[in-house]
C-alpha cells in the first residue's frame, strides 16, 4: 500500500498542469463501444480509474492501448456484455457501460458497481431512464439483466438530474430507433463533452449543457476519431485551493475557466490575488485567505459537490467560518474525521460542514476517498510538520502524477510503498 509523506508549511511556486477530465475520459470510453471502431483519446490521464475501466473493456474483447500520447480504444471486436463483477465494484462510472452495451448489443448482465463510499448511491433513475427507452430488467442471483430487442426513442423527466443517468441514457439513445428528449437532465460540462464526442462519431446530439437533450438516433456510429477531452475542472480548483492553504505563486495551465466559475467567483473576492485567462489561472497568495462564509453544493451550475472537501480543507486553516451544505451526496463526510487529526476545528451536523480555520499540525491521516483524500493532502502541505496520508489509492483514482506535480511546486512530498 503506497502512502504520501509530506512535510507541510512550505509555499506552493510554479507552473502547474492540469490532466483531462476523468469524468469526461470514463463517459467517453464508454460510448467508444458504441462505435464498433477505434477511438484515440489525446491526452488521456494515467489515473486507475482510467486502467480499471480499460482493463473491464477489455474483458469484454476490446483492445485498449496506451502510448505516450493517450489511450488507443478498439471496440470492434467486442463479444461479451456480461459486465465482470470484480473490476465493476472498483468504480462507479463501469455502471456507464449498460447504456452502450444495451444500445449496441440488446443486452447487459450487471453485477453492481463501485466508486466512492460518499452516500447510498442507488441507481433507479438509470434504470426507469433505459426502461423508458424499452428496455426489460430483469434480477438474478446478485445481478440484473438488462435486454431489449430494439430501443427506442422517448420523452424522458429524470426525477434528479443525475450525470451518469443522463450519459447512460444519452448513450444508449443514440442507436435507438427515433427521438430521445431527456428533460431535467444533468448540465455538467463532461455531458457536453461526451455529446461532441458521439457527434464526431456520426451521432445526432444536441442540446448538452443545457436542461433538455434531444438525441435523434442513428443506425450507427463510426470510429477512427481522435478526441481530447475538456481540462479536468476539480483538479484546476484542488490545486487553487492547495496554493490558498499554502500561500505562494502559481500559474496553473490547461484549464477551461467557464466550468470552475462558481469556485473562482467565491475566492476573488479573498485575500489572494487571482488572473483568470482563457485556458490559464494566475494565483498569488501573500496572506492568509479568509474563511468561505457558507456554500451550498447543487448540480452544474452550481458549486461542484467534488470539490466540497477540498473547500473544506481549505478553510480549515482559514481566517473565519466556513460552511458547506451538502446536498447531492448524502454522506460525503468521512474525511472529517481524518481533518481532525490534523487538529482541524471541523464538525457536522446533518448535512452541513462547519470549519473555523486554526493553525494545523502534521498527522497521520487515511484517504477515505478520492475527493476527500485530496482535502487531506491540502491540510497535510499547509499544516506545520510531517505527515503521513495512507489508503493514497484513493486518490490516484482521479489525480495522474500528484506528488510529482506537487513537487514541482516546491512541496516536499514523497510516494512511498508502505512496507508496515
Ligand atoms: C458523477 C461523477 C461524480 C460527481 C457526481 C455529481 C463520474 C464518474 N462521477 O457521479 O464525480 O460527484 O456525478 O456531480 O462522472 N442518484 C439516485 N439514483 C440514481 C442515480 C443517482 O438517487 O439512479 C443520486 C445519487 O445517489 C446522488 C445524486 O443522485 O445523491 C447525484 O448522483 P449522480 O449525478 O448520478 O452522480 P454519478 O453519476 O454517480
Amino acid at each position: 500500500m503506497a502512502v504520501y509523506e509530506i512535510n507541510g508549511g512550505k509555499k506552493l511556486y510554479g507552473e502547474y498542469a492540469v490532466q483531462r477530465s476523468k469524468n469526461s475520459t470514463l463517459a467517453i470510453m464508454c460510448a467508444s463501444v458504441l462505435t464498433r471502431g477505434e477511438t484515440f483519446i489525446d491526452s488521456c490521464p494515467d489515473i486507475s480509474d482510467v486502467n480499471t475501466l480499460g482493463a473491464i473493456l477489455t474483458s469484454l474483447g476490446a483492445r485498449v492501448v496506451r502510448d505516450s500520447r493517450g489511450l488507443f480504444i478498439d471496440t470492434r471486436n467486442i463479444y461479451s456484455t456480461n459486465l465482470p463483477e470484480g473490476l465493476c465494484s472498483r468504480l462507479r462510472a463501469s455502471l456507464f457501460l449498460v447504456g452502450p452495451l444495451l444500445g449496441r448489443f440488446g443486452n447487459v448482465t450487471f453485477h453492481g458497481t463501485g466508486g466512492c463510499s460518499i452516500g447510498s448511491r442507488p441507481i433507479d433513475i438509470h434504470i426507469d431512464g433505459l426502461k423508458a427507452l424499452g428496455a426489460a430488467v430483469g434480477e438474478g442471483d446478485d445481478k440484473l439483466i438488462f435486454s431489449a430487442a430494439a430501443t427506442k426513442g422517448e420523452k424522458i423527466t429524470l426525477k434528479f438530474p443525475s450525470v451518469g443517468a443522463t450519459e447512460n441514457v444519452m448513450m444508449c439513445a443514440a442507436l435507438s430507433d427515433g427521438t430521445t428528449v431527456i428533460e431535467n437532465c444533468a448540465a455538467e460540462p463532461e455531458i457536453k463533452d461526451l455529446q461532441d464526442y458521439l457527434n464526431l462519431c456520426g451521432a445526432k446530439i444536441f442540446g448538452a449543457g443545457g436542461g433538455t437533450i434531444t438525441v435523434e438516433g442513428v443506425k450507427k456510429l463510426h470510429g477512427g476519431v481522435e478526441y481530447c477531452p475538456i481540462p479536468d475542472r476539480i483538479e484546476s480548483g484542488s490545486v487553487l485551493l492547495a496554493v490558498m492553504a499554502t500561500g505562494g505563486e502559481v500559474l496553473i495551465n490547461n484549464v477551461a475557466r467557464e466550468n470552475i466559475s462558481k469556485l473562482t467567483e467565491k475566492i476573488i473576492n479573498n485575500t489572494c490575488k487571482i488572473t483568470v485567462y482563457n485556458d490559464k489561472i494566475y494565483i498569488h497568495a501573500k496572506e492568509r485567505p479568509n474563511g468561505f462564509g457558507t456554500l451550498v453544493t447543487s448540480p452544474y451550475p452550481g458549486f461542484a459537490t467534488d470539490l466540497h472537501p477540498q473547500l473544506i480543507a481549505c478553510g480549515a486553516v482559514a481566517d473565519g467560518e466556513t460552511i458547506v451544505k451538502e446536498t447531492v451526496f448524502d454522506c460525503r463526510f468521512k474525511y472529517v474525521d481524518e481533518l481532525k487529526r490534523f487538529g482541524a476545528d471541523v464538525c457536522v451536523d446533518g448535512q452541513t460542514v462547519r470549519t473555523v480555520g486554526r493553525e494545523l499540525h502534521g498527522a497521520a491521516a487515511d484517504a477515505t476517498d478520492l475527493r476527500g483524500g485530496m482535502a487531506l493532502v491540502i491540510a497535510a502541505l499547509a499544516a506545520k510538520g510531517a505527515s503521513r496520508i495512507g489508503e493514497i489509492r484513493h486518490i490516484e483514482r482521479g489525480y495522474e502524477n500528484l506528488h510529482k506535480k506537487l513537487s514541482l511546486l516546491g512541496a516536499d512530498i514523497v510516494r512511498r510503498e508502505d512496507e508496515t
